[in-house]
């Protein structure tokens, strides 16, 4: 079976692939500098399905450290979930974004031409389509303007891949664009661990649940949408996982550059969310309707149909699924991964 290197493997996503790729047989080697993430993450994997990864502690952007990495080891293809990804610290610090996002990507393809390995998988972002696409978001519009330095780091990596595979035809790149991820494994052992306020929905809801925060703002009801509050396309993050390990089956066998939407299709208004979570894990969550925040739009969703065409992959789970998902991964580490033994 082939041998898989995620790049930001210990992180949110990169965690709960890690577990698709190791259930389905393949090999799986971390590279991560721990920026936003845990040892302990990767543990909590190997306990959930039994089998060994081979970790390394290492800054994506040190081609040393990354050539080490490739040498040690027969890696047949990359999943590159290296970055920072949050969107307000990216305004208050882009130079941090743009140096760190860029530069993982750049010493990611060097080391990968100088080890002769020909095939990586890109976690890329909704936010590339920009303001001015209408919904849903297809593959084939074009990228749009992005509203901050986060959404720009996603939208020129794209680019920078599409001149890497054009200059080099025998590159196979995937360019995945998620959606909105939400939930955990069921086992509850992994889920998102934010550092500090969380900047996200879901985060946010679990932590007013266990009483670490004491109230959820809503970002604005008077949209014009179905009931005033955005829509997004909420996607959970075990979907997410074994759409990697469909992209990944695809780009062992074809070459080219292929970009695919992953998310259900659907939008999810943040009421209808809350509801949902309060309804499945019978919690109340206090909130309060605040103004719209800066950058957001109305409502965005996908359209999934390229996926499910080319890739045999479409969404299993539903909102209460990752509702109860990420609320049982709260409960069980209030305070995430820290105060844990590594
Ligand atoms: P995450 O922060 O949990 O995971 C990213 C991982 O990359 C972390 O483990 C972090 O320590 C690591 N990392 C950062 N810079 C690094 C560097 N220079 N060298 C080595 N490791 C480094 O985030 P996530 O939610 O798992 O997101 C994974 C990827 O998917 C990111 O690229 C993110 O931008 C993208 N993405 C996430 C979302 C989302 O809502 N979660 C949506 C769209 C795209
Ligand atoms: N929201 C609130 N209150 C909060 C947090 C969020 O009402 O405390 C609302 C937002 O206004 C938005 C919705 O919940 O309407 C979802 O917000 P998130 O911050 O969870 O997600 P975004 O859609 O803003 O952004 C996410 C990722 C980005 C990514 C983008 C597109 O955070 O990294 O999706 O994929 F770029």
């Amino acid at each position: 079976m082939a041998t898989i290197l995620l790049a930001g493997g210990a992180g949110y996503i990169g965690s709960h692939t890690a577990v698709a790729l190791l259930n389905a047989g393949y090999d799986v080697v971390i590279a991560d500098n721990f920026a936003n993430s845990s040892p302990e993450a990767v543990r909590r994997v190997e306990r959930i399905t039994g089998k060994q990864v081979r970790l390394y502690e290492a800054d994506c952007r040190d081609n040393a450290r990354l050539a080490q990495i490739f040498r040690e080891n027969s890696i047949d293809a990359v999943i590159h979930f290296a970055g920072l990804k949050a969107v307000g610290e990216s305004v208050a610090y882009p130079v941090r974004y743009y140096r760190n996002n860029i530069d993982t990507t750049l010493s990611l393809l060097e080391t990968m031409a100088d080890a002769g390995v020909k095939r990586i998988l890109f976690s890329s972002s909704a936010t590339v389509y920009g303001e001015e696409n209408p919904i849903p978001y297809l593959e084939t519009m074009p990228r749009g303007v992005c509203t901050n330095p986060y959404g720009w780091t996603k939208a020129m990596m794209e680019q920078i891949f599409e001149d890497a595979a054009k200059a080099d035809p025998s590159l196979s790149v995937v360019l995945l664009r998620y959606f909105n991820p939400i939930g955990a494994h069921p086992s509850g052992l992994i889920g998102e661990d934010p550092q500090g306020i969380p900047n996200n929905l879901m985060p946010y809801v679990t932590q007013v649940a266990i009483g670490k925060r004491e109230c959820l703002t809503v970002f604005g009801n008077d949209y014009d949408t179905k009931d005033g509050t955005c829509g997004r396309d909420y996607i959970h993050v075990m979907d997410l996982a074994e759409g990697h390990l469909k992209a990944i089956g695809y780009i062992l066998q074809h070459s080219g550059v292929e970009v695919f939407n992953l998310g259900t299709g659907t939008p999810v208004s943040v009421k209808e969310l809350v509801e949902t979570f309060e309804a499945v894990n019978g919690v109340q969550i206090r909130r309060i309707y605040g103004g719209r925040r800066a950058g957001d739009l109305p409502e965005y969703y996908a359209n999934a149909d390229k996926a499910l065409a080319m890739l045999g992959w479409k969404t299993e789970r539903s909102l209460a699924d990752a509702c109860r998902d990420a609320w049982n991964w709260q409960k069980q580490n209030p305070n995430g991964y820290r105060g844990v033994e590594t």
